[in-house]
């Protein structure tokens, strides 16, 4: 695959941009490092995974673990996986990892170029049959991610994906933040036997393990995060489903890539497209599904 054969060298030669170089990163996996007056952050290419996001006078908003492993064929745990072309287990093939072949194959660098406020895009690319996926992430006063997916040349009939741009955001305790946007919409409990239940009306708050997938939820959600005295504005287009996830206490200690201790500091809130919402994409069209977070 040419990503393998990519050095950090030569991608720092290819993509000259000010406030861009690339590393090799933890693992010795190759990472891409944005340094500019606007923001920072940090992709690896391993998943197309960035692990990191910090608009300047910020605190970083994406949480990552320190147990997370750095390894070929394993997902990095924290930051933003792609989850694709399926959500959670495969339906038909247990075997199969969790979440698809996208957070843990090597994609290689499209593109990167300034953008007009003084941040870093970057264009990631790969390919997984049937499918051919470029992730954009514009590093910036907001972080704005886009994956593109199409049919490969020459698929010539329709297929069906689910996808998830698997959010990991740093709080100051889950215990005291919530989540307003989604209180319309209808859900899948996973921890209650994957039972639909009707829209609650209230603003998501956190008492135990929660593993949630709200459908049909076009709106814009924010994250309230009094510890940090700041709230995260989440806003999506051709997503219709949102997944929120804390793991709390058991799940955390079941978990070999993440802290027994570290629940309280992260709560993921997934742009996706996943059960009745996964995307039947036909010959020649285009499924972006995009994400802008804001700092308030
Ligand atoms: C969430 C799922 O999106 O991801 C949870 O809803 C799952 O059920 C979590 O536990 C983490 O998944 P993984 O495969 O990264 O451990």
């Amino acid at each position: 695959m040419v990503s393998l054969m990519q050095t950090v060298q030569s991608l720092c030669e290819q993509f000259k941009v000010p406030g861009l170089h690339f590393e090799a990163g933890q693992g010795g996996l190759t990472k891409a490092v944005v340094a500019t007056p606007v923001a920072s952050g940090e992709i690896y290419l391993h998943g197309a995974h960035v692990t990191s996001w910090q608009p300047a006078g910020h605190e970083p908003v994406l949480w990552m673990s320190r147990s997370s492993l750095f390894q070929p064929g394993k997902p990095i745990r924290g930051g933003v996986p792609i989850c694709f072309p399926w959500f959670g287990p495969n339906a038909s093939d247990p075997s199969a990892p969790a979440h698809g072949f996208a957070r843990t194959a090597m994609w290689e660098v499209a593109e990167a170029r300034p953008t007009a406020e003084g941040g870093i895009s970057m264009t990631l690319q790969t390919r997984i049959d049937p499918f051919a996926v470029r992730f954009t992430v514009e590093f910036g006063s907001v972080l704005r991610m886009t994956l593109a997916t199409e049919l490969a040349t020459g698929v010539s009939t329709s297929h069906r994906f689910e996808d998830a741009l698997h959010t990991y955001f740093s709080v100051s305790d889950v215990r005291n933040i919530s989540i307003t946007g989604l209180e319309q919409s209808r859900y899948i409990d996973k921890l209650d036997g994957a039972a639909e239940k009707p829209a609650t009306g209230v603003a998501i708050e956190f008492i135990g393990e929660t593993d949630r997938v709200y459908f049909d939820s076009d709106s814009e959600c924010h994250l309230h995060d009094p510890g940090r005295k700041r709230t995260i504005a989440i806003s999506t287009s051709g997503s219709q489903s949102t997944v929120v996830w804390n793991p709390w206490i058991a799940k955390s200690a079941r978990m070999p890539d993440f802290g027994d201790h570290e629940w309280p500091e992260m709560v993921c809130i997934e742009t996706a497209n996943v059960g009745v919402n996964a995307v039947e994409l036909a010959p020649k069209s285009i499924h972006s599904t995009t994400v802008v977070i804001r700092v308030q």
